[in-house]
């Protein structure tokens, strides 16, 4: 079989990238390794940053986030029992959020690519990468016990942290970078009511809590916990009287509880990898850096990459130019280095660390008091939050703009 760009892995970056090329009439094949029901049925994350929403819209697959995604122009950061709300649309200028979960994304982006006359290879085991420095790489892969190969001009790696395409790019020239946290989330989804018309994050000495929502009967809500902790000592109970002690607010109100029903604890790792691109392999999304749920960045990240690339394959394929598909791991990660730096920022400026001393909690409570009460502070936090734009123009061009 043979296709122009082969893709490796039919998450937000796989599907976008493979959209946005079928719009320029570039062909592409989906390999994934899991089912389509299982990619569908997956709770992750779900906060869409502008940038996200400009790109399913340009796409035409943004009609059912605009009908059934909420909107958000802001978000309240909570600590010493009061709220403080930021207002995220007035400090970036008129951008917002939406919560509209991953698997969501994924049906809708499914639903397109067949809608397009497509098919996506699902079920596929033993995925491997061949000849990715010459003109024509190829996929080998099995599929109902067949040996397959896939020849491709291009491969995209869009496998997550765990997949073959990252591990591709040789040794020497792959450097990584890992960060974990002493931090876990446990993450339930409960029946009850909203807390708030927008998402609640709340410093408390005893942990960080998380307030978000899914839809006005379920919503999604996270606590800090030791990310070595068994779920098995979380009885809906102590969840919720952990969430209630950590959210309530000084003038008497309490989190809407109901029915717990999910629960799981993650841990949080922060993770880069340079470069993201080797030969005609390039790599998005989680295969090439993963983030903390805190700033809300995963999925954003990965649909701006898979951007990036297709605008830079586009260009080969309509003028036969290289020049930005040379230059999409720097781009690229121009762009992915802040949001991890704002990932790891939220992180820290939110979670209670147990090792902090009483001046470490001071300063703490005084940057939250800063970035929630400043102009500048108000800025930052809302810019970084609704998503930095692609800077598409080379690092040394920019100096002499400065100047
Ligand atoms: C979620 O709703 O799952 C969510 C929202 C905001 C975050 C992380 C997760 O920062």
């Amino acid at each position: 079989m043979k296709t122009q760009v082969g893709i490796i892995g039919a998450g937000p970056a796989g599907l976008i990238l493979a959209q946005l090329l079928h719009l320029q009439g570039i062909d592409s094949v989906i390999l994934e390794r899991k089912s389509r029901n299982n990619i569908e049925g997956t709770v992750k994350a779900g906060i869409l940053e502008q940038t996200t929403i400009d790109i399913l819209r340009e796409m035409g697959v943004g009609d059912r986030m605009d009908r059934e995604g909420h909107f958000h122009n802001g978000n309240y950061f909570q600590f010493n029992g009061q709220r403080r709300h930021i207002d995220l649309k007035k400090y970036s200028g008129g951008k917002q959020v939406v919560v509209y979960p991953q698997h969501e994304v994924i049906i809708d982006l499914v639903n397109a690519h067949y809608e397009n006359g497509k098919d996506i290879i699902f079920d596929v085991e033993d995925v491997t990468l061949h000849d990715i420095d010459t003109n024509q790489p190829k996929i080998r892969y099995r599929k109902n016990g067949l040996d397959e190969e896939l020849v491709c001009d291009f491969i995209a790696g869009c496998d997550g942290y765990h997949g073959p395409s990252r591990l591709a790019i040789p040794d020497n020239i792959r450097k990584e970078h890992v960060h974990f946290y002493q931090y876990g989330w446990l993450g339930i989804l409960s029946d009850s009511a909203p807390a708030a018309d927008e998402l609640i994050y709340a410093s408390h000495d005893q942990g960080f809590a998380l307030l978000s929502t899914r839809t006005p009967i379920l919503q999604r809500h996270y606590l800090q916990v030791d990310p070595f902790d068994d779920i098995a000592n979380w009885s809906d109970d102590r969840i919720w009287s952990e969430l209630t002690a950590r959210t309530k607010t000084n003038d008497g109100w309490q989190v809407p509880d109901g029915p717990i029903n999910s629960k799981g604890i993650f841990q949080m790792r922060s993770f880069v990898c340079e470069t993201m691109q080797f030969g005609r392999l390039f790599i998005a999304g989680d295969a090439a850096h993963t983030v903390p749920p805190t700033g809300a960045k995963g999925l954003n990240l990965a649909a701006t990459d898979v951007k990036v690339m297709s605008r830079g394959i586009t260009e080969f394929y309509q003028n036969g130019s290289t020049d930005l598909l040379d230059r999409y791991s720097e781009i690229c990660l121009r762009r992915v280095w802040k949001a991890e730096r704002f990932s790891y920022f939220m992180t820290r400026l939110l979670h209670t660390n147990p090792k902090f001393d009483s001046f470490e909690r001071g300063v703490q409570l005084a940057e939250l008091d800063y970035y929630t009460s400043s102009e500048a502070g108000l800025s930052t936090i809302a810019e970084n939050y609704v998503g930095l734009p692609i800077q598409w123009e080379k690092a040394e061009d920019l100096k002499a703009v400065i100047k």
